[in-house]
């Protein structure tokens, strides 16, 4: 994917200055060449000797380095990737970077480069949220500076809390999301899918479930997977199998289905097209309900699931930026489905008919409508997995991203 793509890696001084060894080789198994800048201070974290033999080039961290200027000036470094990557990226560097200094050979070369620049801060929970950063931040974004992370987790300075840089992976796929968004346009994006039914226990034995086959769901984790997402798939139980390339996580019940989604952590993209049982059993009996002779039928006593769409609808900083829906109806289908829209508080519904003469349940084929703030856009039969790929293009532009087929229109 990033074949013939040069790549200027800038590492500063941060404890997640290792990272950036494994970056190196997961961006040249990608087909990209990297060739690094080593500040004063990431230079107490790495050596310029470990990041030559990963990338197979010389090593920049002088400024004032004759030979250097000879072999390559610093306007020319700058100028010679299709793209900066600073990572990691500490306070102290974005602070220069928003300040415009040119103190040393990475803020001289991010101050005159003409190319983009992806960003994967990495420094102590307080550092990022101090107001100077914060004010930083927002003035290299305003300058079209792009940004990766941090990610919340356990950091070395024994806090917890969003601070931690990126994986390389992660980077690698915002890095192509930047190189070739064409081809990887969700890359970057975190999604989580939900598909197939949910099962809800009434004994061990026992249990209440539907038809969905999950064809549908799995589909559409594939398709963004396709399109470069970062895709957890949050399974009931279904007979086909687990698609490759993503991360799948089986459950049986709407509970244990919630609690995989909100374990996902901070997501973008949320498609719920589970079929999830609205109702459980109150009390499921430990043992096998018994029947005894002339004991009238035991009644079943429901009560009602969460509502996981609607839990990842709700508004607040963990809401992911989109959230799509599926009404599964069989009368008044658009009609229900702009209702439901609006009552779960998700961005889009895919409405679908799901009438036993319909055959949508366990069938090839889906007839779907679209509905979102501006309209209701009617889409053709198509095969369940042409629907996710219209899906997934669909999220795609959503984020600004047309994929390749788009872009070439
Ligand atoms: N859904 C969910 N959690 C639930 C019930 C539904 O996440 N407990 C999601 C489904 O995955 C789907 C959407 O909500 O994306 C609509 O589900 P549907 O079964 O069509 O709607 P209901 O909420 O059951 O409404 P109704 O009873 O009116 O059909």
């Amino acid at each position: 994917m990033l074949k013939g793509k040069r790549i200027l890696l800038i590492v500063a001084g941060g404890i997640a200055a290792f990272k950036a060894l494994e970056l190196i080789r997961r961006l040249r198994e990608r087909g990209a060449s990297v060739r690094c800048v080593l500040t004063d201070a990431g230079a107490k974290f790495v050596t310029p000797l470990s990041l030559q033999a990963l990338s197979e080039d010389r090593v920049y961290s002088d400024m004032f380095s004759l030979t250097d200027e000879s072999e390559m000036g610093h306007i020319q470094l700058s100028r010679d990737a299709d793209l900066l990557v600073v990572a990691p990226a500490t306070a102290n560097i974005l602070a220069r970077m928003a300040g415009g200094l040119a103190d040393d050979l990475a803020a001289t070369v991010l101050l005159a480069t003409d190319k983009p620049v992806l960003a994967a801060p990495a420094m102590n929970v307080r550092m990022w949220t101090h107001a100077a950063t914060v004010a930083n931040v927002e003035t290299l974004r305003q300058r079209g500076i792009h940004f990766i992370g941090p990610n919340d987790g356990a950091m070395a300075c024994n806090e917890f809390g969003p601070g931690r840089m990126s994986e390389p992976e992660e980077i690698a796929d915002a890095i192509e999301g930047l190189l070739a968004p064409a081809e990887r346009p969700l890359a970057g994006k975190r999604a989580v899918v939900t598909s197939g039914p949910t099962r809800e226990a009434i004994d061990p034995v026992r249990y209440i479930s539907n038809h969905s086959s999950g064809k549908q769901g799995h589909a559409i984790a594939s398709a963004l997977a396709a399109l470069g997402a970062d895709v957890t798939l949050v399974s009931g139980p279904v007979s086909i199998a687990d698609p490759p390339g993503l991360t799948t996580v089986h459950v049986d019940s709407a509970d244990q289905m919630l609690a995989a989604c909100l374990a996902a952590g901070r997501i973008d993209i949320a498609v719920c097209a589970a079929a999830v049982a609205d109702w459980k059993a109150a009390r499921p009996a430990g043992s096998k309900i018994k029947k005894k002779a002339g004991m009238a039928p035991p009644s079943l006593e429901l009560t009602p699931n969460p509502d996981i769409l609607a839990t990842l609808s709700k508004p607040g900083q963990q809401r992911p930026a989109l959230v799509v829906g599926f009404a599964a109806e069989t009368e008044n289908l658009v009609a229900n489905a702009i209702d439901k829209r609006q009552r779960k508080g998700c961005d889009w519904i895919v409405a679908n008919d799901v009438s036993p003469a319909v055959g949508t349940f366990g069938g090839e084929r889906n007839t779907v409508h679209l509905i979102s703030a501006s309209g209701v856009e009617d889409w053709p039969t198509l095969a369940k997995g042409e629907v996710a790929m219209r899906l997934a293009g669909r999220i795609a532009l959503h984020f600004g991203r047309p994929p390749k087929a788009e872009a070439a229109e």
